[in-house]
């Protein structure tokens, strides 16, 4: 097995699968390969930006590609070169992509499944758009196999968002708050396998919890569990001068995540349905 862009997610995966199943890990950087081999993950170093990446051992492999696409733009290049490099070092068996539930652009809060169609705002989510249909492309054309799973944030130990409860920053209120949805990191490295060992051939999957809330909710929830202060909450209206616009952009989109096609038909069981289940763990134990 290949993890392409080993970082967070897939040094969980890796420790998911210790002494079960051997993993390659690919990273970007000489620190990324460090952290791979402190944990017993043989690393390779390819850098997706270069323009001719070096050859990697894909022909045949399970492989699971967790690079994002870079940061701006709205197609995803890395992925393109990715892709170039399976034609030229032989096709893997099959691929899990981790995309994201930004696909969808905002729909007013609406409960939302795997058959609605993509509606991409923010240029990162038409990056992930790129990304997919390229993919799809690929498998179409001859390819490996291809399962899609959409994700929405991920939270786990050492991914919380400590330093900006630290720092005080607002949130909208939560009468004006969009939904927003997550899944603990240790349930999408259970999706991911699952959608590698079982999944459809072109299928997409949502990874998420299954229990939308708000953002208020979720930093309330971590302040309390940490013993931080709340953050504050400021009318939406003021937001607009107060809020990143990474962030702003986040309160533009309201959408509930269905995650019944993953528990039905995937087979996952989720081992943090809700973030009542999965903040403690995280608190807990606050190491990646
Ligand atoms: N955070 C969220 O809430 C969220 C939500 C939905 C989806 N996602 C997506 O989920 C995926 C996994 O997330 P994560 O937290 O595991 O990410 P992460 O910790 O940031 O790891 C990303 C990995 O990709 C590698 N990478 C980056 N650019 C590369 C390049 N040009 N060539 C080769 N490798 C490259 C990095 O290598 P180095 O270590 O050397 O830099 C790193 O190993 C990402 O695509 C992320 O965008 C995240």
């Amino acid at each position: 097995m290949l993890v392409v862009g080993c970082g967070y997610v897939g040094r969980r995966m890796a420790r998911r699968l210790a002494g079960e199943s051997p993993l390659m890990g690919v990273v970007r950087s000489r620190e990324g390969a460090e952290a791979l081999a402190r944990e017993g993950i043989a690393p390779l170093i390819a850098d997706l930006d270069a323009p001719s990446p070096p050859p990697l051992p894909l022909a045949g492999e399970a492989v699971f590609y967790f690079a994002p696409p870079p940061r701006s733009g709205r197609t995803d290049p890395r992925m393109a070169r990715f892709l170039d490099v399976c034609e030229r070092n032989g096709r893997p068996r099959r691929i899990v992509y981790i995309s994201t539930t930004g696909v969808y652009g905002d729909c007013s809060g609406e409960w939302v499944d795997e058959t609605r169609p993509v509606a991409p705002v923010e240029d990162r989510a038409w990056r992930r758009v790129d990304a997919e249909r390229r993919l799809r492309r690929w498998s179409d054309a001859g390819g490996g196999e291809v399962v899609i799973l959409r994700v929405p944030g991920i939270y786990g130990p050492g991914r919380l968002p400590l330093e900006r409860l630290r720092k005080g920053l607002p949130l909208v209120r939560e009468q004006e708050a969009p939904w927003t949805n997550r899944i603990h990191v240790d349930d999408l490295v259970g999706a991911c396998l699952a959608g590698m060992e079982r999944g459809r051939p072109g299928e997409i999957y949502h990874a998420a919890d299954g229990h939308p809330s708000t953002m208020v909710d979720y930093f309330n929830r971590i302040a309390d569990l940490t013993g931080l202060p709340r953050p504050p909450q400021i009318p939406l209206a003021e937001a607009r001068n107060r809020l990143s616009p990474g962030m702003l952009a986040y309160m533009r989109e309201s959408r509930r995540i269905d995650n019944r096609r993953l528990r039905e038909e995937l087979g996952v069981e989720l081992q943090y349905p809700t973030l009542e289940k999965g903040l403690p763990a995280c608190v807990a134990s606050p190491a990646r």
